[in-house]
């Protein structure tokens, strides 16, 4: 009989993976009776921790209405708008635009920082600058703006020639910026610190100035993509804030519904929006889902009132120092970095290795790595992770990287 991985994998071949039938806090239960310790939210999107039935309320309460048309207000999409314009966004950001998703999102900004050029009046602005290596979305449009070579190989035909920056060297920025001709672009978009493309690459503040100054001087749009990053992932509330940028447009997924629902956002500044004024912008068809922006909204509360992010940078601290401590000296690490409950860990043996170990040991840990990181993992658990918890997840990762290279 087909298991259930051959029976649900689109494409055949897939690796075997655990049925998931109920989750709890930094644990994942499987059909098979086991409790997986979820060392990575998912797909590094669940930071209040899994059961939170109040959200479940909260979509529940408003599913029963159907459908809205993503223009017309709802109570659920004013009172995630309102959470977001009032107790997230820097000043000056009260525009937000819901999707489904990440990619929903950095595709939409690419298409603001057009929509926004175009009605400057500079028709010959379409570039927008991407960083090396980086991952934004699975769209054309983001797979071309990002560098993630395993995965836009093949599919280059489709992918327009968006210019490539290095993720950590000012005097590129400045160059490539020259090169390509500042008329021609519109945008800048920029991970805060690089997700899996890098496992938690983080550049200089000497970086981020080079590139919020040639934004500024160009009116190149700069965007933030805190896909992964946003929403007290990295110990703040965006993870921009930790270097000396200020974008003009956030992207925001993942932990923006803590992974309880699809939910995405892109919030831009006033005058951004502003020059768009009369033009509209075209939705999709589960913009702003009310029972996605209803749960959205009931995450970013239990946040607040939990003070989670706080939790997030306190405990993740603890985090650091524990993987730095039993796992630094390791053979199979090259390196160890990240900030709050987002660390990525350099390997020198295949990724794919190392999360199957971990798995053996009931532990999920996410695989990552692009270009000039070759094999990683991330460490990204829930914000809720407690002391011991985290003792047991670098336990069973000592345990995984011993198996795959004992040295
Ligand atoms: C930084 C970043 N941007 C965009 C995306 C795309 O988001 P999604 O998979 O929700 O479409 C991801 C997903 O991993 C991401 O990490």
């Amino acid at each position: 009989m087909a298991t259930d991985t051959e029976r649900f994998a689109f494409v055949p071949g897939a690796a075997p993976a655990p049925t998931i039938v109920g989750a709890e806090g930094v644990y994942l239960h499987t059909a098979d009776g086991r409790s997986i310790l979820d060392g990575a939210g998912g797909a590094i999107v669940g930071n209040i921790g899994w059961g939170r039935t109040e959200v479940v309320a909260a979509a529940a309460a408003v599913m029963a209405n159907g459908y809205v048309v993503p223009l017309w207000p709802t109570p659920s999409r004013l009172a995630l708008r309102d959470e977001l314009v009032d107790h997230w966004l820097p000043a000056g950001m009260s525009h937000v635009f819901f999707t489904s998703g990440g990619s929903e999102s950095t595709d939409s900004a690419l298409r603001l920082a057009r929509a926004y050029q175009v009605g400057k009046g500079r028709a010959d602005r379409w570039k927008v600058i991407g960083r090396h290596p980086s991952y934004h979305g699975m769209t054309t449009g983001t797979m071309a703006v990002a560098s993630h070579l395993g995965r836009q190989k093949g599919f280059e035909p489709l992918l327009l020639p968006f210019p490539k920056v290095p993720w950590d060297d000012p005097e590129q920025v400045l160059k490539v910026v020259e090169q390509e001709d500042p008329a021609t672009i519109a945008g800048f978009i920029v991970e805060p610190i690089t997700g899996a493309a890098g496992a938690c690459l983080t550049a200089s503040d000497d970086y981020w100035r080079a590139v919020q100054q040639v934004c500024t001087e160009h009116d190149i749009l700069l965007i933030a993509d805190e896909v992964m990053t946003g929403y007290g992932r990295t110990g703040l509330p965006f993870g921009h804030q930790h270097f000396p940028i200020a974008p003009d447009v956030i992207v925001g997924g993942k932990g923006l519904g803590g992974g309880y629902v699809p939910l995405g956002a892109v919030a831009a500044n006033n005058e951004v929006v502003e020059v768009l004024r009369g033009a509209g912008f075209m939705f999709f068809t589960f913009s702003g889902n009310d029972a996605a922006c209803a749960a959205g909204a009931k995450v970013l509360q239990i946040l607040r009132a939990e003070h989670l992010v706080e939790r997030a940078a306190s405990m993740g601290a603890v985090l650091g120092e524990r993987l730095r401590a039993q796992l630094g000296q390791h053979p199979a690490v090259v390196d160890i970095r990240g900030r709050g409950m987002f660390w990525g860990i350099e390997l020198r043996c295949n990724r794919e290795a190392v999360v199957g170990a971990a798995m053996a040991r009931d532990l999920w840990v996410y695989p990552a790595g692009s270009g000039p990181v070759a094999d990683a993992v991330m460490v990204a658990p829930p914000f809720v992770i407690s002391a011991a918890e985290i003792d047991l997840l670098v336990t069973r990762l000592h345990g995984a990287l011993d198996q795959v290279h004992p040295g």
